[in-house]
C-alpha cells in the first residue's frame, strides 16, 4: 500500500492529462518464474502541456528491468521511483519513445488483478487499474492508444497465446521449445481494456455474418474437458451480435471475437476488446451441470459484455467517476435483450426485484452514494448495484420519456459525437436531449443526487364534477454527505382502473395521457383525471417506470381487486407482492403469529392468487413467479428498522404454511400438470414450467412434514437435469431430516470434481435458514475442497452465508458477524476486491435491533481496528460511519 492509496479522488479535481500515449508495442514472455514485459511507447505531450512537465507513469509490483528514452538507455538519475510511480523529471519537448522492461509475478498475484495464473492458465485483468501491474503505463481511461502485442510461451504447456484485436503472425522460436503470436488491434482503447491469455487450452469456434456481410470468427476457450459445455454461450453470443444490429444498428469491427473462461475470477466478466475473460461459472453449462438460472445469466453476461464494444470500449469514460457511462447503459441493453429473447413481461419483475433486494439497502444506508460518485477511496469498491443497477433505470427512465425511437436516435447522435473518445455523462445525456427536443436538466439530478425517491400518492374522488385527483408528493432522503435534495424529474406510469376491472381512459385538461404516463417534476403536484364515471382504484409505477419507492393508502381490499384485475403484469404482480410483505412485516413487528385478522388475509391472499396461477394464457414464467413470497430480506427492508431476523422468518414460514394448506389442491395440481418427460431444453417455455414446478413445489413443502419431505426426496431422486436436483436440495436444506443429509451426500458423491457443482453443494447449504447455520458454514471451512483462494468458492459458502441466509448471518448472538468479520480479513491479506465486497453484507446494519446492532458494530469495529487493505478500509470505515 502507497501513501496515495488512503485518499480521497474527489471528480471536481479532474484534469485532463498532461501525456498522452498514442501507440503500445508489448512484448510479454511468459515463464514459470515470472514475466518479462518489454513495452515500447509512443508519447506525446497533450496541447497546453508546458515543456519540461515531468511524466509521471503508474506502475504497481513490478521489478524494473531497464529503461530508455528515444533508444537511450535513461541512467539511474533521470528517473524516480516512489511508490506506485516512476517519474521522469524532464522529457524532451514533443513526441517520443520510451522502452521499459519489468518483470512481474503471476503465480504470486492472488489478488487477480494484473497478470496472474489460473488454474495454470496464465490470464489478465486489467479493469479498472491493473495495467499498472503488468508494465508502467499512463493508467487512466482518458489515455488511448493502438496496441500491437507479441507473447511468447513455451509451446507445449501454453500452446493457446490470445489477445486484443485481430491476428497478425504467429510461428516456433528454433530450438528453443518456445513459440509466439503476434496481435494487432487497430481500434484505439484505454489500458483497462488490454487483455492476454496464454494457456492449455481446449475450444470450439463458429462464424458469424454481420449486416454489412463481414465474416466474424468466433473462438471460446475452455480448460480441456469442458468443451462439450459451450454451445449455449456461443448461442447467446451469436443471438447478442444479432440483436444489437437489429435493435440499434450496432455492427462488431474486429475480424475475430473470442471468450476465455477462467475459473479463479474476481467478477462475472470482463469486455477487454476481442478478447472477453469470463468466470467461468458464466460460460459453462450443460442440462446436467447448469440450473435455468444459469442459463439465463450466462445468456445475458454474454450479451452484457458483446454490448460493451460499443458502449463502453467504441466510446469508453474519461474518468472512473463515469463508470455508469458503460455499465448503465451496458446493463439497460443487456435487460433489453433478455426481455426481447427470452423473459418478455417477467423481465421488468426481475430487474425490479434484484434492484430493490440490492440498491435500495445501499441507497438507504451508509454506503450511499450517486449513480456518478462524486469522490472515491478505492475504484474497485464502486462496481455497486447503484452504478449498475440504478445507472440502468437512468438509461430506462430517459427511454420512457422521450421514447423509443427518440432513444435510438440519441444513441446513434451519441456514437457519432463520440466514437473513438472517452466520455461523460453529459455527453450520454445531451445526445438523448438534442435527438429528442426535450429539456434533460432536471433530469441530470438522477446522476447527482443519491437515495432513492419517496413517492406517496392519494386520490380524491369528486362526485359531482366526475374527477379523479390524483395527489402526489416527492421526497428524496438524506443520505451520507447530502442532507437536502432537490426534487426529481420521474416518468410515473399509472392507471385507473373501474369497478368491473376496465381501464379507464385517462384524460387531464382534454387531453389523452398516452401510456398513462406523468411526469412528476414537483415535490407536490395533483393530477386532476376527468370524466371519470364513479370511484376508481389507481394503480401506480405501472411497469416499475422509475426506481422509486411508492406509498399509497390502499386498503387491503384494494390490492386484492389489483392482483386480479390490474391490466399491468407488473403491478399485479406488484399487488400481490405488498399484500404479502404487509401481512408478514406487521407479524414480525408484533411477534411470532400472523395471529386471527391476518390469518383470516392469508386465505384471502390464498383466494386472490388463484385465478393468476390457474390461468393457462399467462407465462408460466409469470405464474411461477406470482408463487415466490417476499424475501425475508424485503420484509426487513420495509421493516426498515428495529429488524429482528428470526421474528420475520418465523412470520414468513407461517404465512408460507398457511397458504400451502389453503392451496394445497391449486399446488398439486400445477405440479402435476407441469411434469414432462421431454429431455431437457432451455427455451423460455421449457423454463418457465420447471419454474413453475418448482415454486409449487418449494410452497407445498413449507408444511414441514414427513410427506413433504418425502415429496422433496423424490423430486430430487426423480430429476434430470440441475434445474430439479438443486431446488430439491434446497427445499430439503431448510428441513433437517436424515434424507436432507442423504440428498446432500449423494450430491456431494455425483459432484466432487466438479468445481461449479460443487460451489453449489456449498451454497446450498450455506443459504439454509436453520438454527445450525453457523456451525455448518464452519464446519464447511475445514472441508477439503474448500478454498479461499478461489473467488467462486468463497462467494458459494461465505457470500452466500452473509448475503443469502439473513436470519443465520444475523443471528442474535453475534456468531455470523464474527464468522464474516473473520473470513473477510484473511481473505484481505492477499485478494482486498474480494473482501471488501464480502464486507458489504454489514449495509444495513443500522436497521437492526439494538442486540444485533451492537454484535454488528463489534465486528466492525474489531474489522477497523485491524491492518486493512485500502478497500476493506474504505467499506468498514464507512460502513460504521
Ligand atoms: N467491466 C466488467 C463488466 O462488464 C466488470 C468488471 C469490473 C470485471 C472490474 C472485472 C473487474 O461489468
Ligand atoms: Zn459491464
Amino acid at each position: 500500500m502507497n501513501d496515495q492509496s488512503r485518499t480521497t479522488k474527489f471528480l471536481k479535481d479532474y484534469a485532463p492529462p498532461e501525456y498522452l500515449i498514442k501507440d503500445v508495442a508489448l512484448d510479454v514472455s511468459l515463464a514459470p518464474k515470472g514475466a518479462r514485459v518489454s513495452s515500447r511507447l509512443t508519447i506525446e505531450p497533450s496541447a497546453g502541456t508546458v515543456a519540461g512537465t515531468p511524466l509521471v507513469l503508474d506502475g504497481e509490483a513490478l521489478t524494473l528491468e531497464s529503461i530508455a528514452l528515444n533508444g537511450q538507455e535513461l541512467e539511474a538519475g533521470r528517473y524516480t521511483l516512489s511508490p506506485g510511480k516512476l517519474t521522469i523529471a524532464n522529457p524532451p519537448v514533443g513526441s517520443f519513445t520510451l522502452d521499459i522492461v519489468t518483470r512481474c509475478d503471476p503465480e504470486a498475484n492472488l489478488e487477480l488483478s494484473g497478470l496472474y495464473l489460473s488454474n495454470g492458465t496464465y490470464c489478465t485483468q486489467c479493469e479498472p487499474e491493473g495495467f499498472r501491474r503488468i508494465t508502467y503505463f499512463i493508467d487512466r481511461p482518458d489515455v488511448l492508444a493502438t496496441y500491437t502485442v507479441r507473447i511468447e510461451a513455451d509451446r507445449k504447456t501454453v500452446p493457446v497465446l490470445l489477445s486484443n484485436g485481430n491476428p497478425v503472425d504467429a510461428g516456433e522460436i528454433e530450438g528453443t521449445g518456445r513459440h509466439y503470436a503476434i496481435w494487432h488491434d487497430p481500434h484505439p482503447k484505454p489500458s483497462y481494456l488490454f487483455a492476454l491469455v496464454g494457456g492449455n487450452l481446449a475450444s470450439i469456434h463458429d462464424t458469424f455474418t454481420t449486416a454489412s456481410g463481414r465474416e466474424v470468427a468466433l473462438g471460446i476457450y475452455v480448460e480441456p474437458g469442458k468443451e462439450d459445455r459451450c454451445e449455449w454461450a456461443m448461442e447467446s453470443l451469436k443471438r447478442a451480435m444479432r440483436w444489437d444490429e437489429e435493435r440499434f444498428g450496432l455492427e462488431y469491427d474486429l475480424d475475430v471475437f473470442n471468450i476465455v473462461a477462467v475459473s479463479d475470477f474476481n467478477m462475472g466478466a470482463m469486455e477487454n476488446k476481442g478478447l472477453n475473460i469470463f468466470n467461468d461459472k458464466l460460460v459453462l453449462a450443460r442440462p446436467d451441470t447448469a440450473s435455468d438460472a444459469d442459463y439465463t445469466s450466462i445468456e445475458s453476461v454474454i450479451a452484457h459484455e458483446y454490448f460493451h464494444n460499443w458502449t463502453g470500449n467504441r466510446v469508453t469514460c474519461r474518468d472512473w467517476f463515469q463508470l455508469c457511462l458503460k455499465e448503465g447503459l451496458t446493463v439497460f441493453r443487456d435487460q433489453e435483450f433478455t426481455d426481447d429473447v427470452r423473459m418478455g413481461p417477467v423481465m421488468r419483475i426481475l430487474t425490479a426485484r434484484l434492484l430493490k433486494a440490492r440498491q435500495f439497502p445501499e441507497d438507504a444506508g451508509p454506503l450511499a452514494h450517486p449513480v456518478r460518485p462524486a469522490s472515491y477511496i478505492e475504484i474497485n469498491n464502486f462496481y455497486t448495484a447503484t452504478v449498475y443497477e440504478k445507472g440502468a433505470e437512468l438509461c430506462r427512465m430517459l427511454q420512457t420519456l422521450i421514447g423509443k425511437d427518440a432513444f435510438r436516435q440519441g444513441i446513434a447522435l451519441y456514437f457519432e459525437r463520440n466514437d473513438g473518445t472517452a466520455a461523460t455523462v453529459e455527453d450520454f445525456v445531451s445526445a438523448m436531449a438534442d435527438a429528442s427536443g426535450r429539456d434533460l436538466t432536471q433530469f441530470m439530478r438522477w446522476y447527482t443526487q443519491s437515495g432513492t425517491p419517496e413517492i406517496a400518492c392519494s386520490l380524491d374522488y369528486d362526485p359531482h364534477a366526475k374527477k379523479a385527483r390524483l395527489k402526489v408528493s416527492q421526497v428524496v432522503p438524506p443520505t451520507p454527505g447530502q442532507t437536502s435534495k432537490e426534487p426529481m424529474h420521474i416518468p410515473l406510469k399509472v392507471g385507473l382502473i373501474g369497478a368491473n376491472g376496465d381501464e379507464l381512459p385517462l384524460k387531464l385538461n382534454g387531453e389523452a395521457v398516452p401510456g398513462g404516463l406523468l411526469e412528476v417534476t414537483e415535490r407536490e403536484q395533483v393530477f386532476e383525471f376527468e370524466n371519470i364515471p364513479a370511484p376508481p382504484t389507481p394503480s401506480i409505477l405501472r411497469d416499475f417506470s422509475a426506481p422509486v419507492r411508492v406509498t399509497s393508502s390502499l386498503k387491503p381490499e384494494q390490492i386484492e381487486f389489483l392482483m386480479i384485475h390490474d391490466a399491468d403484469p407488473f403491478n399485479r404482480w406488484q399487488a400481490a407482492q405488498t399484500y404479502a410483505t404487509d401481512l408478514i412485516a406487521s407479524a414480525a413487528r408484533d411477534g411470532l403469529d400472523l395471529g386471527p385478522v391476518s390469518g383470516h388475509q392469508a386465505g384471502r391472499l390464498a383466494q386472490a392468487l388463484e385465478p393468476t396461477l390457474r390461468d393457462e394464457t399467462l407465462a408460466p414464467t409469470y405464474r411461477a413467479e406470482t408463487l415466490k413470497l417476499p424475501s425475508e430480506s424485503d420484509i426487513a427492508r420495509e421493516l426498515g428498522r428495529n429488524v429482528d431476523t428470526d421474528a420475520i422468518l418465523a412470520a414468513r414460514e407461517t404465512l408460507r404454511k398457511t397458504l400451502s394448506e389453503a392451496m394445497a389442491a391449486t399446488l398439486s395440481e400445477i405440479y402435476e400438470a407441469t411434469a414432462t418427460d421431454e429431455d431437457f431444453s432451455p427455451d423460455p417455455d421449457s423454463a418457465g414450467r420447471r419454474a413453475l414446478r418448482n415454486a409449487a413445489l418449494d410452497l407445498m413443502t413449507a408444511t414441514g412434514t414427513q410427506e413433504a419431505i418425502d415429496r422433496a426426496m423424490r423430486h430430487y431422486r426423480n430429476a434430470t437435469n440441475m434445474t430439479d436436483s438443486i431446488m430439491a436440495l434446497s427445499v430439503l436444506s431448510h428441513i433437517p431430516s436424515d434424507e436432507c443429509d442423504e440428498a446432500l451426500d449423494d450430491f456431494y458423491t455425483r459432484w466432487q470434481d466438479d468445481p461449479l457443482v460443487l460451489d453449489k453443494w456449498f451454497a446450498v447449504q450455506a443459504r439454509a435458514g436453520r438454527p445450525d447455520s453457523v456451525a455448518t458454514v464452519n464446519r464447511l471451512l475445514g472441508h477439503s475442497k474448500f478454498s479461499l483462494k478461489n473467488p467462486n468458492r468463497v462467494r458459494a459458502l461465505i457470500g452466500s452465508f452473509a448475503m443469502g441466509n439473513p436470519s443465520g448471518f444475523n443471528r442474535a448472538d453475534g456468531a455470523g458477524y464474527k464468522f464474516l468479520a473473520e473470513q473477510a480479513l484473511k481473505i484481505d491479506g492477499f485478494n482486498p476486491h474480494v473482501a471488501a465486497r464480502l464486507l458489504g453484507a454489514f449495509e444495513s446494519w443500522k436497521t437492526l435491533e439494538p442486540r444485533r446492532q451492537a454484535h454488528a458494530k463489534k465486528a466492525l469495529e474489531g474489522l477497523a481496528s485491524a491492518e486493512l487493505s485500502t478497500d476493506a478500509y474504505e467499506i468498514v470505515t464507512k460502513t460504521l460511519g
